[in-house]
């Protein structure tokens, strides 16, 4: 274990819950308990629950839950160390530092440096004789010199090694080099050598302001079988499922919403001319993990992808993606130009400002995406854009909503709004019937509605696990109950997070620390949510006997489950045989 439980015993001792999650939640007291919306979805009532007494929190929206450490680790997209660190720094504590730790972080500071550096090298070849048709390229393209140095547009020049030598004068190592992914190596003979060579280039910052990585876009077209844009590889410091291009400054946009658009020219075009809330995604579809980042900032987006069938597929895709983040869609349709930084240039920001304020909803998307589908001048496909509109329609949950949109299919399609009504009625009902079967199915195998939503945990003993969440439930409210089962171990719990838990818990107990949650380690943060959620679920007066029960049922699965390996059958089997043969 990296630090000292004592230490975090402490470290949690200092940091109450309260005061480090109110920093960021507006909460109110309710009973024991306070509540306020949480920070890991957007939502308008609030589920997130902290309870001071335990030291934890938990959302019963979107069940993520832990302690002060975990709180930060989410909220800040920290790992452990880094939130313990951050925590101590908050309560002026010093941190007795573990050797790997300490070297993982340092090389992570190295890793943002390195990229700082090569940042700065690669911006000042653009001015440099070197980079003379970089630059012109780059003007051609209408960026401003400002928009230049705003986002630290650079040249990598058409070398193999000029960017390994300057950094090698800077004291990187080749170590460094190669895990920055800035370098590629030799299959050959093991050299290293620079993986952007004559590609202009664009720095990848994160929100804290760090250079994490980069994209290079060809400029010249000699080799047709060369990407177009070349993009960083995974590395301890980026991750392109949760980093956005221009986040860093999107994030301080007064406008109040985000502009999300497919290419680094778009959102840098789109900076430019004044819409200061664009950001792109890299080269990748939009992830669950980048609509919760975005969720952290707006709660709307404008989704603005490319006008072609891909970007209309990516639009489709990422709507729900971005609804299920608590997030307000709209999106603009690309007309007259095949991009953003394309319109803008052709049309200018005035006329942009326009389109943006046509943007639609996302049910107007919607409807439109399937108005375009049918020929309506044929009776048989004026009937099928009813009923997919009126499917479509019936999923809205306000009347008005259904009414407004209900009206405009109906007059597009030349039938009577009543007429309309009654199909949007049939879909809701069917959609109501379909919803029924689907939970009757759930409710007829109970066992299944007890499964971990999180994946990474699966109940084999469904029984056994069952009161293997009772007895961490129980020990949580009265950790002397663990003196009673002086038998119980980790180690006899079928699932195996839950005995990782219990261990973890006895061993609280016996250094005669807190036993509580809040100073879990070496779980996940789905693994501690899970956890956290079984506590919260299961609250109650604690109860001898039930624990006993509990105690009984995981011995027993423990060793029926025990007899698996052929040795053991054997000595089962004889052990048997045995009983019986004494038997006369
Ligand atoms: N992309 C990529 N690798 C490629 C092509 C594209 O990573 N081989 C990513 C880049 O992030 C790029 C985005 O997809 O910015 C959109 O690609 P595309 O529409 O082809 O480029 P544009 O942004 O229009 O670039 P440009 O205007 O420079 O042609
Ligand atoms: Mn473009």
């Amino acid at each position: 274990m990296a630090f000292p439980q004592s230490f975090i015993d402490e470290l949690l001792a200092r940091n109450p819950i309260e005061d480090v999650v109110g920093q960021h939640v507006h909460l109110k007291r309710s009973g024991a308990n306070m509540f306020g919306l949480c920070p890991f979805h957007g939502e308008k009532t609030a589920s997130f629950s902290v309870a001071p007494d335990k030291g934890i929190y938990y959302c019963f929206g979107c069940h993520k839950g832990g302690g002060a450490i975990n709180f930060v680790m989410e909220l800040e997209g920290l790992s452990y160390p880094d939130a313990v660190r951050s925590l101590a720094k908050r309560s002026g504590m010093e941190v007795p530092e573990d050797e790997q730790y300490q070297s993982r972080y340092r090389q992570q500071e190295r890793l943002w440096a390195l990229h700082k550096e090569a940042a700065r090298f690669f911006h000042s070849q653009l001015y440099a004789p070197i980079g003379k048709s970089a630059l012109e390229y780059a003007l051609g393209r209408g960026m401003s010199k400002s928009t230049l140095t705003k986002f630290g547009i650079g040249y990598a020049p058409d070398s193999w090694d000029m960017l390994v030598k300057a950094m090698e004068i800077k004291g990187y190592t080749r170590q460094e080099l190669i895990d920055s992914g800035l370098v590629t190596v030799s299959k050959k003979n093991g050299n290293i050598f620079d993986r952007f060579r004559d590609r202009l280039m664009f720095p990848i910052i994160d929100t804290r302001g760090n250079v994490i990585g980069f994209g290079g876009r060809i400029m010249n077209n000699n080799d047709p079988n060369a990407a177009k844009y070349l993009n960083s590889p995974e590395t301890l410091i980026f991750n392109k499922r949760k980093n956005l291009f221009g986040l860093n400054y999107a994030k301080k946009s007064q406008l109040g919403y985000l502009i999300l658009v497919e290419g680094y020219m778009d959102a840098i075009a789109l900076h430019q001319y004044g819409f200061d809330c664009a950001v792109a995604s890299l080269g990748t579809s939009l992830t669950e993990e980048h609509a919760v980042l975005i969720s952290r900032y707006v709660e709307q987006v404008v989704l603005i992808y490319d006008g072609d069938e891909a970007g209309q597929r990516a639009t489709r895709r990422a709507i729900p993606i971005l609804e299920k983040a608590g997030i307000r869609v709209k999106v603009l349709q690309m007309r007259d130009a095949k991009d953003p930084d394309e319109y803008l240039k052709k049309f200018g920001a005035d006329k942009f400002r326009l389109l943006l304020e046509d943007s639609a909803n996302r049910v107007e998307y919607q409807l439109s995406a399937i108005r375009k589908k049918y020929d309506l001048s044929v009776d048989d496909q004026k009937v099928r854009y009813v009923h997919e509109s009126a499917e479509l329609i019936s999923t809205l949950g306000s009347s008005v909503q259904r009414e407004i949109y209900g009206n405009r299919v109906a007059e597009s399609a030349g039938i009577s709004f009543e007429a309309m009504k009654l199909e949007i009625g049939k879909a809701y009902k069917r959609r109501l019937q379909q919803e029924k079967k689907a939970q009757e199915k759930i409710d007829l195998t109970p066992a299944k509605n007890l499964q971990p939503k999180v994946r990474t945990i699966r109940y084999d003993n469904m029984k056994s696990a069952m009161a293997e969440e009772g007895a961490i439930a129980m020990v949580l409210q009265d950790p002397a109950l663990m003196d009673k089962a002086k038998n119980l171990t980790g180690g006899q719990f079928s699932v195996p997070v839950l005995g990782k838990v219990y261990d973890q818990l006895l061993a609280m107990h016996q250094k005669g620390m807190e036993v509580t949650l809040a100073a879990l380690t070496e779980l996940t943060p789905e693994e501690t949510s899970h956890v956290v959620g079984i506590c919260q679920h299961r609250e109650g007066p604690v109860n001898e006997t039930a624990f006993d029960d509990c105690v009984a049922t995981i011995l027993r699965t423990s060793q029926a489950s025990s007899i698996t390996s052929d040795d053991d059958l054997m000595k089962f089997r004889n052990k048997l045989k045995e009983s019986k043969g004494t038997k006369p």
